[in-house]
């Protein structure tokens, strides 16, 4: 299977190398702004995309627009240098934009079943995860515990913002702004170093 989409002009990025997770919430179509701001700076970003997140996003675009190859399936072999362990060791950051409930709620458990999930499990670099969800979701004692673990694992959580949502109230859940992301993302801060499973280093 052919490995294109890589643009020699950019293989030598000098930037932040960025692993952008996204799953499948509505506010998924946001991704492609974060993405676009992310290499307008002159980070080197590679998607991986739940099953899910391909329903609301095609691959084709952030592989497009990022230039490199959509990570989806772990068994891919011919994704054999993008595995789980090896993307976790060259990333400085996986920013997971947006992230839905069920995706906390499994990296809160430590499920490692798709590569987004055995991903972020396997780094030792920062991770920040952006929740977009209903406001309801967002409030669910389950959602706010789990949330709370993840800070626990010295994961950024980002957001969310208050805002009109898909369903067109207005509530907390809304992803915040793909500005306001890729500015954080590109922040010293986010860029330092995070002991796995403990406290973030002092950046
Ligand atoms: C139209 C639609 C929109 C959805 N939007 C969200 C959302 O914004 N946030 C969320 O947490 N779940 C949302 N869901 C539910 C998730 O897609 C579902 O929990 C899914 O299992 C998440 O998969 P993933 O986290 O592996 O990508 C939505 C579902 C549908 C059908």
């Amino acid at each position: 299977m052919p490995r294109p989409l890589r643009d020699p002009k950019r293989s030598g990025a000098s930037g932040p190398r960025v692993v952008l997770g996204v799953t499948g919430s509505i506010a998924a179509y946001k991704s492609v702004e974060i993405l676009r701001g992310l290499v307008k700076a002159g980070a080197e970003v590679r998607c991986v995309l739940t099953p899910n997140g391909a329903r609301f996003i095609p691959p084709l675009t952030l592989a497009t627009l990022s230039a490199n190859p959509v990570a989806q399936d772990p068994f891919d072999v011919s994704l054999w240098d993008m595995t789980h362990v090896s993307l976790a060791s060259w990333a400085d950051l996986i920013l997971v934009a947006p992230a839905t409930a069920d995706f906390i709620a499994r990296l809160a458990t430590g499920r490692a079943e798709g590569l987004l999930d055995s991903l972020v499990l396997a780094a030792d670099c920062r991770v920040a995860v952006c929740p977009a969800l209903h406001e309801n979701m967002w409030k669910h004692p389950a959602t706010q515990r789990n949330v709370g673990t993840l800070r626990g694992f010295g994961y950024e959580v980002w957001g969310p913002g208050r805002g009109e949502l898909a369903s067109g109230v207005v509530g907390w859940g809304r992803l915040l702004d793909p500005a306001e992301i890729v500015s954080r993302a590109l922040s010293r801060r986010a860029l330092g170093r995070r002991r796995a499973g403990g406290k973030p280093h002092a950046a």
